[in-house]
């Protein structure tokens, strides 16, 4: 799911939506049970370099409320430095604050809306190998990666505690070719790498590049333009 790019431009009805992420997924759910608290609660807190450490501090000591919770969590995207989630082996936050021009924390109107689109999907925190249990045949999935590093020397971003290893991208290639044999169609973007595409090489699957242009990053020049891969078996189904 990360930020839901891909769910909130296709706006389905239902279906499920998943992350290892439980603080991210926390949010969701706050998102679409609760988010008349949520926009009260995270309107309490001012954009300001003292406040930004105390409530990540907070934030880091996992507070018991779950609204509490998704609020910390949406302050801190929108007032951490490039909106960067990223966490140390211990598992804490550790984004310095940024600066920004009066930042908005909360869109009451953007919280509401989300609301009402997530009505009705299950939000699941866990493994990505969850859809070979929930997925049926004729579902559309799209899985969305921490994406390959271009080279051997490139790091991973580590979304989660722990990372996403080459061994994680295997297993994510085997569950690709098990969704395709059970009729569940796949769109599955990666970096356009050797490795990756290496990794697909005699599945059979489309791949397709597409320039692309990297959403975080500090400065607009600065923003690495790569290419991207999706892999499908969208066309064979
Ligand atoms: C590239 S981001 C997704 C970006 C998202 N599609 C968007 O639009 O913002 C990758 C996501 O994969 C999640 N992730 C990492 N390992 C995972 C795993 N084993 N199973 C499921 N999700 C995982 C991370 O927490 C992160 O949110």
């Amino acid at each position: 799911m990360g930020g839901g790019a891909v769910f909130f431009s296709l706006e389905p009805v239902g279906g499920s939506v998943n992350d290892i992420n439980p603080r991210l997924m926390n949010f969701y759910k706050v998102v679409r049970d609760s988010p008349e608290e949520l926009i009260e609660v995270a309107g309490g807190y001012r954009y300001d370099k003292e406040e930004y450490y105390r409530l990540r501090s907070r934030f880091n000591i996992r507070p018991v409320d779950l609204v509490e919770d998704a609020a910390l969590l949406l302050y801190l995207n929108k007032t951490g430095y490039n909106g960067l989630y990223r966490v140390n082996s211990k598992g804490e936050f550790n984004v310095p604050f940024g600066r920004y021009k009066n930042p908005t924390i909360v869109h009451p109107e953007r919280i509401l809306s989300a609301s009402r689109l997530l009505r009705d999907v299950d939000i699941c925190c866990g493994d990505f190998l969850y859809l070979l249990e929930a997925a049926e045949a004729g579902d559309l999935c799209y899985l969305d990666p921490p994406y390959m590093p271009a080279s051997s020397t490139a790091h991973f971003t580590d979304y989660s505690a722990g990372g996403f290893t080459e061994e994680d991208q295997r297993r994510l290639r085997d569950m690709c070719v098990e969704l395709n044999s059970r009729g569940v169609v796949f769109v599955q973007s990666n970096s356009d790498t050797e490795p990756v595409r290496d990794l697909y090489t005699g599945t059979g699957f489309e791949l397709v590049s597409l320039r692309t242009r990297r959403m975080i990053s500090s400065k607009v020049s600065s923003r690495s333009k790569g290419h991207d891969l999706l892999i499908t078996n969208s066309r064979a189904s």
